[in-house]
């Protein structure tokens, strides 16, 4: 029986997706959601969304790949227990992030968004230099994007620091574990990025009580996921001055309701969650070395541990 591997997700990038699909893997039925074919012959689904009646409708789905770095907007009680989960770190989401990350980074830690703020008042005021070496950036979360992020930290010279659940050793880093050593790390971090996943764990993670941990007019950097920051505690922290800027990619709900007190805050700095996306292109060829693991009954990168959530 023929193998289909169908994407359901963006067609224009699908179509990307099918070209490389055609030149490594022309053995393989690529198709785009909707054009399924023979829902039997589906062994390989690449989604964003999956339908909800993923296990009936393929009943030989085996594995599901996120076409995104997350996998929280899957619902994995309703998905087959024993059904892979592959999360994507391909090189081109892995470099979005690690460029996003280090403009806004470079912007607060050079006073970007005080000296627009000068600017609108027509005051001409240097403020102290301070070398990066002199700042110290945090991160939250070790993963494949935390760690690509906190090597080009690194390189630019920061004081850097990193925190997950588990032990992780990345090189020039501070690295911190678990509910104990994050006191110490949020005591000393100037500049602080959350790139966690989205768990029922760190769901409202960014709260009054995590920030008062932080020295005063710390900046923060939320790349994460939009359910993790406490809108108002971020409001509260802004206010008292314990947060001085905050970079914001991603909020609750998305898009941000026009109403919402972030869209006009002068402390509050928003992008509509584009910090970095799939690339087609080099993703497909990450997905096809994935499918060759799994065929040889390797293990496949990005690979999710549905008990952790990540
Ligand atoms: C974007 O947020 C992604 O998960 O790829």
């Amino acid at each position: 029986m023929k193998t289909t591997f169908l994407y359901k997700s963006d067609p224009a990038r699908g179509r990307l997706w099918a070209e490389v699909f055609r030149r490594r893997a022309p053995d393989i039925d690529f198709r785009i959601w909707p054009d399924i074919g023979d829902p039997a012959q589906v062994r390989f689904l690449a989604a964003w969304e999956p339908p909800d009646d993923l296990a009936t409708r393929f009943p030989n789905l085996q594995v599901l790949f996120s076409s995104g770095a997350g996998v929280d907007q899957f619902d994995f009680a309703s998905l087959p227990p024993a059904l892979p989960v592959v999360r994507m770190v391909e090189p081109g989401i892995v470099r979005g992030m690690v460029e996003y990350v280090t403009h806004a980074v470079l912007g607060l830690h050079r006073d970007m968004p005080q000296y627009r703020r000068q600017q609108q008042e027509g005051l001409w005021k240097p403020l102290p230099v301070r070398t990066a070496r002199e700042r110290c950036v945090g991160v939250l979360g070790l993963g494949s994007l935390g760690q690509a992020v906190l090597e080009q930290l690194v390189a630019l010279g920061f004081d850097c620091a990193g925190w997950s659940r588990s032990r992780h050793e990345v090189a020039g880093v501070q690295c911190h574990a678990g509910a104990d050593e994050l006191p110490a790390f949020l005591a000393r971090t100037g500049i602080l990025v959350c790139l966690l996943p989205l768990t029922d764990s760190t769901r409202g993670f960014l709260d009054a009580r995590l920030f008062s941990q932080l020295p005063e007019g710390a900046g923060l950097v939320h790349v994460g996921r939009g359910p993790q920051l406490v809108d108002a505690d971020l409001l509260a922290a802004l206010e008292s001055g314990r947060i001085g800027d905050a970079v914001l990619d991603v909020t609750d709900p998305e898009p941000l309701p026009p109403e919402h007190a972030f869209w006009r805050h002068p402390r509050i700095h928003l992008t509509p969650h584009i910090a970095s996306m799939t690339q087609p292109l080099s993703a497909a060829e990450v997905v096809l070395d994935n499918l060759e693991c799994f065929e040889a009954g390797k293990p496949m990168l990005g690979l999710v541990d549905r008990a952790r959530g990540y």
